[in-house]
């Protein structure tokens, strides 16, 4: 073996993440080879770089200060790091980890089907994206309902485990000691009234609400409740301009509306729907602006990418790593894989055994003898090579992979 393949074994210090068995096997053996320290690069690439004009974090001082300024509050759902991090990059005053998550991003039915834990998760994925804006979990259903205690619980496990700032519940008076109970343990509460997607079959379906005399009169008394409970904002859905309106007003804390038009103190939008993150087809409530077309642009690029990969377009060099093996010794090493794989299946043939491709050669060697412990330091071994002292695999273990490894010479002689 030449000089040169022992400098390359030597120096082949990074490995390259990734899922193949084959490379599983690989950085084993050039770790018996090469103990030097390891650069690695993940198949992913990390986010979480703060934008450019990091802003101060969002408190409830400042959601309170916009409210006082008269300028409206902007919120809009995450459900995981990447969409918090856009949404903070782009200046969010809050984001909210809805229960939304259920049908957006779990592909479940309606939002009564998802979970505390599930919730937990995602609320964690966002607080990963350590954001400026103000974060807030949505309770689930089924896990604030039963009692003011059950609600507390969930709450705490919201901000403790989820990591979010507040937490957001559906209904209105009937949910005031709820909140009273929430708020009275430090955890701010944001309301939620009208359309209540939780109790979606109650109400009779995604349905508007407070569009009569009564029906607004509830809202009115809803919102008051919720305020006097100790809600610090509140979401109001699916209720016509004017009456969001007049509910603002005779309010001391922002509303955040979402279909309640343009009165409100704030507005808030399901990332997923506004940024158009979706098949065409896809049904929208009435409210929601489409601002962006992230389905087209993903499938273009999807779509792409697959053509790219058939034609073997994509990866060009630009995308590959280089060597640093030069030519010859990438030669070499081609070598003596060669040899290494003739030499096992010369041995092999002459006891009728079936011979074998150089990844199960590899495999054999490495799972079932030491050899990733003897024979590559061997095989490095300039002058051990050359003279032909290389470990012998003995007949058992050639052929049944059986480690018996003896440190003589034999079948790997160069001879
Ligand atoms: O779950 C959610 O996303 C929400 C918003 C629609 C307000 O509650």
């Amino acid at each position: 073996m030449s000089r040169a393949l022992i400098s390359v074994l030597r120096t082949s210090s990074h490995a390259v993440r990734s899922h193949s068995p084959l490379c599983s096997s690989v950085p084993a053996l050039s770790h018996a080879l090469v103990p030097a320290v390891q650069v690695r690069w993940s198949s992913h690439s990390p986010l979480g770089t703060p934008p450019a004009n990091a802003r101060k974090p969002i408190t409830i001082n400042t959601l309170q200060s916009l409210y006082r300024k008269n300028e409206p509050i902007t919120m809009i759902t995450a459900h995981d790091f990447p969409s918090a991090h856009v949404a903070d990059h782009a200046g969010m005053d809050m984001i909210l980890v809805g229960d939304s998550l259920a049908m957006v991003a779990l592909g479940m039915e309606d939002t009564s089907e998802v979970l505390l834990e599930e919730m937990l998760l995602h609320c964690r994925s966002v607080a990963r994206a350590k954001t400026a804006a103000f974060t807030v979990g949505d309770l689930p259903m089924g896990s604030y309902e039963i009692a003011p205690e059950q609600a507390l619980e969930s709450a705490i496990r919201v901000v403790k485990e989820g990591r979010v700032k507040a937490v957001k519940l559906e209904g209105g008076k009937e949910m005031a000691p709820t909140i009273a109970k929430i708020t009275s343990a430090g955890i701010p509460v944001v309301g939620h009234i009208g359309l209540t997607p939780q109790r979606q079959n109650a109400l009779g379906g995604f349905r508007v609400q407070g569009k009569n005399t009564a029906s607004a009169l509830e809202l009115l008394e809803d919102a008051f409740a919720v305020q006097e409970a100790g809600a610090f904002a509140i979401v109001v859905e699916a209720v016509p301009a004017e009456i969001a309106t007049m509910v603002t007003k005779k309010l001391s804390v922002p509303t955040i509306g979402i279909g309640a038009g343009n009165g409100t103190s704030g507005q808030v939008l399901v990332q997923v729907d506004m940024s158009g993150n979706f098949p065409p087809g896809r049904f929208l409530p009435k409210f929601v602006k489409k601002y962006g077309d992230v389905w087209s642009e993903s499938l273009r690029a999807i779509t792409e990418y697959k053509t790219e990969v058939k034609s073997r377009v994509y990866p060009t060099p630009e995308h590959t790593y280089p060597m640093s093996m030069t030519k010859e010794e990438f030669a070499d090493f081609e070598k003596m894989i060669r040899w290494l794989v003739d030499s096992m299946n010369m041995a092999l043939r002459s006891r009728g055994a079936e011979p074998m491709g150089w990844r199960r050669i590899l495999t054999v060697l490495e799972i079932h003898t030491p050899f990733s412990g003897t024979l590559i330091p061997a095989l490095s071994n300039a002058s051990d090579a050359s003279r032909g002292r290389l470990p012998k695999i003995t007949d058992a273990a050639m052929v049944s992979g059986v480690s018996t490894v003896s440190s003589s010479s034999g079948i790997f002689s160069s001879g």
